[in-house]
């Protein structure tokens, strides 16, 4: 059963019933400035910059029923004291029609009744600092109409934290409303001199700052006493929880329409946000805002567009993919409705990845955050966990895996733009001192070297990538196979940057410990997969002589990625995945979970079993695979494995899934839950910038390297070819692939305009600018 539908001649999904069964949810602006997130019902939130420390509008966790509150509009029939909600929530009367379209960067949702259509887009123009909720309101019956608009938005202490702990926060408030404009500023604990604002230049009725009194007692936002008396009775509040909300007549002739602009934001004092709002809200101004919206989003796009005969291809690639990549580049794990804004801030790990997602199109933004990432290392090359990007403070480490991706993001931005005076650049570490990029991807790689257990295997520390396997190193002695196949990717890359900087010694000498890494590879080998690593009694673990965890997943793919598998066993171990963790949603992230948690007893993973790490489809290993599989020439398994994953190959299932179908969730329940196929944690996945690199530069196989841009494609056989755009380095390559053999793999003859070129590289650009035909033959 579906929700929805894609709206591809718009790049919008059209959800079509609001009772989605959880927030169907989008993203409004950046993590630039003003920001927020917005549900198919209105619900969400707003910040700036940094949802933890300057949180602007409340979001109420675990609420019922769910995504409360919200950016809401309330109608009231004058005549008969009848009220609505267009956007459904939170007064949830049946409508007579309801429609959300999730667009790249906005949300506009639309309801009927009783022959009132209102329809509500919210965004946050480009480069400016708040949101607009532009309201239309029409009659489209034969009658005049009265009614009364409401508006609501619930303020938040800007510090998130300290809003939802305790009540003192609500006490250092004040809110008032003059002249439409309503302002909020804590007292205390802020560390900014703007002030929240949500107006507009509507004649207003009435309005009401305080909750208490526009909502009641016992009541909720469902039933506000204000809307259903059908007046506001002028409260500021001091000291208690605040609102904006405000009262206009609108007053209807048939097929009139009325427009309602409400626009939220931070200003330093009242005049200046009154001066936002009426320039915000000018229509022209809004038109020009919202096509700038669209072309932004365009241009993003337009480096990378693909024609292949697989519409859902198509559209996860030109479309949602790079449109989550990018959410997921701006917050991180910071905030979703899975993340709370609340804990998470800009991740070491999680956002070196998400570089790999963005930068065929924002490389210098990438750059910053690389660099911005870089400054939470230590001098002994292990990183801190997170940084808060408005506070600059970081938290958290321990763990082995963090510093071994700055090399595969570095990599790929020097790859992408040829910029070596990067590898220059000087970051600051984290607990004194500094060091070139270089320098920190040196560290990092030399920690991992170093900091080895019994076997020669980097030790497992508090966790790797798997945070959720941190039981299992009982007594600090545990080994991690996933860290030592990274660092094996890790010293290949390194000496093919050295090759690129003249440093040959260095290069010979990752070369020379590279080899040296295959002896312990094979003692890894179990015989038909590689283990997991050395568990505290010195045992390989995650193979078939253990009870549980028999299998997992990361070994597999990284074997193959580092190059570290011998070719029988890199084949060996993909037939072993196919053959223990292929579901028909994704990949397992292991088999044979442990139904209890008993790390004694092999059941290390503190969840059920089929659910997230311990069982469950885990995406974000999923695009590993299917590379693997790649690298191997297995096409139709990479294609296969790749396909029945896109999210939008979901949406006639939306009831099973429960989980938006225009973008990756992290993860889905296994086979081994009851509730198999029912996914979590939408948005905010390595999933996004790793299926990206997955479909565009290893099944597509359009690749950027050093020297030239790599045509090697690894299609499927029915496929007669494609067409693509890739903007590289300043050029733009119109690239079109034949599939003359029907084997779909590995191109036998390349043409760069026109010339046929050895091998399958095309070479870099005479000049930016430049416009280069390439025809590669299978
Ligand atoms: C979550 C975390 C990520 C971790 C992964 C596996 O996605 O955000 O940092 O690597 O889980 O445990």
């Amino acid at each position: 059963m579906n929700y929805g539908y894609f709206d591809d001649a718009l790049n919008e999904y059209v959800i079509t019933r609001p009772d989605t069964p959880n927030p169907w949810i989008n993203y409004l602006g950046d993590s630039g400035g003003h920001s927020g997130i917005i549900s198919n019902t209105a619900g969400g939130t707003s910040y700036f910059q940094d949802p933890m420390h300057f949180r602007l509008l409340r979001q109420r966790l675990h609420s019922l029923p769910v995504d409360r509150p919200g950016r809401y509009i309330y109608l009231r029939d004058t005549a008969t004291g009848e009220y609505w909600s267009p956007s459904w929530q939170p007064v949830m009367k049946a409508l007579d029609t309801y429609e959300c379209r999730h667009g790249l960067g906005y949300t506009s949702i639309r309801g009927t009744y009783s022959g009132i259509e209102t329809e509500t887009l919210y965004f946050v123009p480009p480069g400016k600092n708040y949101e607009l909720w532009r309201c239309r309101v029409r009659n489209a019956g034969s009658a005049p109409r009265s009614l009364r608009l409401f508006s609501y938005a619930e303020f938040s202490h800007y510090k998130a934290m300290l809003d939802l702990q305790m009540s003192w926060a609500l006490m250092c408030g004040e809110t008032s409303c003059r002249d439409g404009v309503t302002m909020f500023r804590p007292f205390v604990e802020v560390q900014t001199d703007r002030s929240a604002f949500f107006g507009t230049t509507a004649p207003l009725d009435g309005f009401d700052c305080s909750q208490a009194a526009f909502i009641g007692a016992y009541r909720s936002e469902s039933n506000p006493i204000a809307v259903e008396n059908g007046a506001c009775s002028n409260t500021g509040a001091s000291a208690e929880s605040s609102v904006g909300a405000h009262c206009i007549a609108v007053d209807l002739e048939p097929g009139e329409t009325r427009e309602i602009v409400f626009v939220l934001g931070t200003a330093r004092n009242r005049a200046e946000a009154a001066e936002i709002i009426a320039g915000a809200s000018k229509p022209e101004v809004i038109e020009a805002d919202f096509l700038a919206l669209r072309d932004k989003w365009t241009s993003y796009r337009s480096s990378f567009q693909v024609k292949t005969p697989d519409e859902d291809v198509n559209r996860t690639l030109n479309v949602w993919n790079p449109y989550q990549a990018k959410v997921t580049f701006d917050w991180s794990r910071f905030i979703s409705y899975y993340e709370r804004g609340l804990d998470r801030g800009i991740g070491f790990r999680d956002t070196m990845q998400d570089n790999l997602g963005v930068l065929h199109t924002v490389a210098a933004e990438s750059k910053e955050k690389i660099k911005l990432l870089l400054r939470i290392q230590f001098q002994a090359g292990n990183c801190k966990a997170m940084i808060f990007p408005l506070t600059g403070k970081s938290e958290g480490g321990g763990r082995s895996d963090d510093q071994m991706w700055t090399i595969y993001a570095v990599a790929a931005y020097l790859r992408e733009t040829g910029d070596y005076s990067f590898l220059d650049e000087i970051v600051p570490y984290v607990d004194g001192g500094e060091g070139t990029v270089l320098d920190h991807i040196e560290r990092g790689i030399a920690f991992s070297q170093k900091t080895t257990g019994e076997h020669g295997i980097p030790l497992f520390l508090h966790c790797d990538w798997n945070d959720s396997l941190a039981p299992v190193n009982i007594n600090g002695k545990v080994e991690s196979a996933f860290v030592f196949f990274q660092l094996g990717l890790a010293l290949k890359e390194i000496a093919l940057i050295y090759d690129r900087i003249g440093q040959s010694a260095k290069a010979i000498k990752a070369r020379t410990d590279y080899e040296a890494m295959r002896p312990d590879a094979e003692a890894l080998w179990e015989g038909n997969w590689f283990a997991r690593g050395y568990d505290s009694n010195g045992r390989l673990f995650g193979t078939s002589k253990n009870t549980y965890c028999r299998m997992f997943l990361n070994p597999q793919s990284w074997a193959v990625l580092s190059g570290l598998a011998t070719p029988a066993q890199a084949k060996r171990a993909m037939e072993s995945v196919r053959e223990n963790l292929d579901t028909i949603y994704g990949l397992q992230l292991l088999c044979s979970p442990s139904p209890v948690f008993d790390p004694a007893n092999e059941g290390y993973l503190p969840m059920p079993a089929g659910s997230r790490e311990n069982g469950g489809i885990f995406f974000h290993s999923n695009p590993w695979a299917i590379i693997a599989e790649t690298l191997l020439g297995r096409n139709e398994e990479a294609f296969e494995s790749y396909r029945k994953i896109l999210p939008c190959r979901r949406n006639e299932i939306a009831d099973v899934t429960g989980v938006e179908p225009y973008v990756f969730c992290q993860n889905m329940l296994g086979p081994d839950h009851p509730r198999f196929g029912c996914g979590y944690n939408t948005w905010l996945s390595g999933t996004a910038s790793w299926m990206f690199v997955a479909g565009t530069q290893y099944l597509l196989g359009i690749r950027p390297d050093f020297d030239g841009l790599i045509i090697d494609p690894c299609i499927p056989r029915e496929w007669d070819g494609f067409e693509a755009i890739r903007v590289f380095r300043g050029a733009t390559y119109k690239i079109k692939i034949h599939n003359r053999s029907g084997e779909a793999h590995r191109v036998s003859s390349l043409l760069v305009d026109g010339r046929e070129v050895p091998g399958s590289k095309a070479p870099l650009p005479a000049s930016p600018g430049q416009e280069i035909s390439i025809e590669a033959f299978i």
